[in-house]
């Protein structure tokens, strides 16, 4: 009896040397039965190879079976019987050892697929790698250097903002940030300071080596600052634009302004902060940018960072500022490049009822006309 099924094989994404996959007639079938009552675990997807993922993300998992509808048996043993007739043709095996692809039914083309380290996947479509998690290049076997390289790299295409590992070539160490791989370009967020973070009270009024070294979670919607540091290496990695992000309780919409190659120097310079240029960021300069694909705000944010070009790093215990008179981030309560003093405190407390007057606020002064600034985040884009 000849059936005409297919048997797809496919060799262990990550714990082999080779991904491989064979696509053939199952002439050597003798046992035509896929003993789904055996699977330990069956699972709904959407099609075959969201089933070989699930099977290549679990140690458990040797085998699986995708039943050409929406189920996926996965086996802890190696099964190599063939798949029904109602099967509809698709058979996983996953093994330890590297065979050579075939693709087609013909089993002729072979195709050695990339072995996929650091947990990523192979697409068996396109047979290239899918990282994951901050890992790039053809057999993800290294880290981003930012969130921008990981966004032109493909691994990320249409991610939202989620958690990855970076390494600026300037770090001794990679590192984790919260990256937004869809809207902007890949931007590297480092700082928040929002009404709508899940801690929006998260203590700001900290010393030199807490802005330093970085405070609050690095997770998605969390208030918190990357630490100095970071900001340093990654900006002197290679040149970046910052773009900060602020609503206020008045208009709350989403504002934007751009500062053009800013850069943070090292400790020895106090963290000295310069960039070359303030612009405002709308829609229309959004779409001109192939990167942005979402700007919301109709009106720019002003430039309230007007007298900080050059500015060293202050906090309370290290005072930076040029007015010899004044400790600005003792009054401020918070770490920031302050010259005498500054027209933002992005660090400061989140207020929302009152008039925007105290000095220790969380403000951007031209954006906080008797009103309060209730969000701020900031990002960084290699341009
Ligand atoms: C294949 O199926 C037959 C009949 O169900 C069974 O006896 C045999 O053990 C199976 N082989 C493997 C490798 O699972
Ligand atoms: C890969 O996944 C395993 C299991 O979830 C985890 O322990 C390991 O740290 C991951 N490796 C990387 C490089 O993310
Ligand atoms: C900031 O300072 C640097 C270095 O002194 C200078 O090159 C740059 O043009 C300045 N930027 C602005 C906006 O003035
Ligand atoms: C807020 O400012 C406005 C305009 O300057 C003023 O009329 C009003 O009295 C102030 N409100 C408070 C609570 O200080």
């Amino acid at each position: 009896m000849i059936q005409i099924t297919f048997v797809f094989l496919l060799i262990s994404f990550s714990r082999a040397v080779f991904v491989e996959y064979r696509y053939e007639s199952p002439k050597s079938c003798e046992h035509l039965t896929v003993p789904t009552a055996t699977a330990y675990k069956s699972l709904t997807v959407d099609w075959m190879l969201d089933c070989v993922r699930q099977c290549s993300h679990d140690s458990s998992c040797l085998s699986a079976t995708f039943d050409g509808s929406q189920t996926c048996f996965l086996f802890s043993d190696d099964q190599r019987n063939c798949s029904e007739p109602k099967y509809n043709h698709v058979f996983f095996v996953v093994e330890f050892a590297p065979v050579a692809m075939m693709l087609g039914s013909d089993g002729t083309s072979t195709v050695t697929a990339p072995t996929c380290l650091n947990n990523g996947t192979l697409d068996p479509v396109s047979a290239t790698c899918q990282c994951y998690k901050g890992y790039i290049g053809d057999n993800c076997h290294r880290i981003m250097m930012d969130c921008t390289e990981g966004f032109y790299s493909g691994h990320y295409n249409n991610h939202y903002n989620g958690l990855y590992l970076i390494k600026p070539t300037a770090a001794s160490e990679p590192f984790q940030v919260q990256c937004n791989m869809k809207d902007f370009g890949g931007g590297t967020f480092f700082m928040m300071n929002s009404q709508y973070a899940v801690n929006p009270s998260l203590t700001r009024n900290l010393d030199w080596n807490k802005y330093k070294d970085g405070f609050g979670e690095i997770l998605v919607n969390s208030a918190n600052w990357i630490g100095v540091e970071k900001i340093h290496s990654i900006t002197s990695s290679r040149p970046h634009h910052l773009f900060v992000e602020a609503m206020d309780n008045i208009k709350w919409e989403r504002r934007w302004r751009k500062y053009e190659h800013f850069k943070v120097e090292d400790e020895s310079t106090n963290y000295r902060m310069t960039y070359s240029g303030s612009f405002p960021w709308t829609q229309t300069e959004a779409s001109a940018d192939p990167g942005w694909t979402k700007a919301i705000a109709s009106t720019p944010l002003g430039d309230s960072m007007i007298g900080l070009n050059g500015s060293a790093f202050s906090t309370f215990d290290r005072d930076n500022d040029l007015d010899a008179a004044r400790n600005c981030a003792r009054e401020y309560q918070g770490g920031w490049w302050y010259n005498a003093c500054a027209d933002c405190n992005p660090n400061g407390q989140i207020k929302t009822s009152g008039n925007a007057s105290s000095i220790n606020e969380l403000y951007w002064e031209t954006d906080t006309i008797n009103s309060h600034v209730v969000h701020i985040q900031m990002m960084l884009i290699a341009n």
